[in-house]
């Protein structure tokens, strides 16, 4: 190991993250935050853990780096996207009725990572007609998209990804949403203009104060213990108008406390349909 990293300085970055994030990291996952932080303190000019543990308990910069270090941001368009047929089927065209008549429409895909939950989002609504997003930009209709980490949330903002990355996204869309060049692919402007990127820490206070009408909250609530998943939830619930939609991960599951305040309508989808 290029630098000293004891069992006590992994338990000190462990409560660390915790008190920032929520994020657990047990014992198990030493050779994680060993691999994801030593470029932090080698780029610090530091030769060990100890000396960075010290260094972030002041300089508020650095902790920041950190916790965007030791954050897994792994996404993909279309991850999971039995979500997106089920909201294009059972849940956009009311939506659409209501934004064509003039209302309101509010989504918020919280913890979106480098961007691709939400633009996916917008090109399934958008589908195959470029009239359509046209139509939708006069319209009252706004996708949040919020994450911990100032980092990716930079990358999304930019809306650039590699061909690989791109290479997800349903041809007929792709050929649509997506700008490739030698350099990458890059989504059209008429989808990143629907978005509001927004630094926003899950387990801190939240600023918004209307509705929405769908939440995607997907992956991140594995990285957090049962009290926290548990009130995170029932924020999200709070959150959520009534007939709302709630979208979790693949290996998360809603809190007993919670459930019934909600309909199972599909794979890890719940409909809230009480107060
Ligand atoms: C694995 S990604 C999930 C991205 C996307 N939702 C998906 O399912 O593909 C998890 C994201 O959660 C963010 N995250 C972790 N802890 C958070 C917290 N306390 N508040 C907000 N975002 C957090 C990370 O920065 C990361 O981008």
């Amino acid at each position: 190991m290029e630098f000293v990293f004891t069992p006590e300085d992994h338990k000190a970055i462990s409560s660390f993250v915790y008190a920032e994030a929520g994020i657990l990291m047990p014992a198990g996952k030493a050779q994680l935050v060993y691999g994801r932080l030593a470029p932090r303190v080698r780029e610090n000019k530091l030769t060990s853990f100890a000396d960075y543990i010290a260094l972030i308990e002041d300089d508020q910069e650095e902790r920041t780096l950190a916790v965007d270090a030791l954050t897994t941001n792994h996404t993909s368009f279309f991850r999971e996207s039995h979500h997106f047929d089920h909201f294009i089927a059972e849940v956009w065209p009311a939506l659409e009725q209501r934004l064509l008549g003039r209302g309101r429409v509010r989504i918020w895909s919280a913890a979106c990572s480098s961007g691709e939950e939400p633009y996916s989002l917008l090109m399934a609504m958008f589908g195959t007609d470029r009239g359509a997003a046209q139509r939708f930009a006069r319209t009252d209709l706004r996708i949040l998209a919020t994450d911990l980490s100032t980092e990716i949330l930079a990358a999304a903002k930019a809306a650039r990804y590699s061909q690989e990355t791109a290479q997800s996204i349903p041809a007929a869309l792709r050929s649509l949403w997506v700008k490739r060049d030698d350099r990458g692919a890059e989504v059209h402007p008429l989808i990143r203009e629907r978005v509001a990127f927004r630094r926003l820490n899950l387990l801190e206070g939240w600023p918004m104060s209307h509705p929405f009408d769908a939440i995607f909250c997907r992956n991140v609530m594995i990285y957090f213990d049962e009290p926290t998943k548990e009130r995170l939830q029932t924020r999200l619930a709070d959150q959520l108008a009534v007939g709302g939609m709630l979208y979790i991960g693949h290996s998360e599951r809603l809190a007993a406390s919670i459930a019934s305040r909600f309909e199972c309508v599909g794979r890890t989808s719940f409909r809230k349909v009480a107060a």
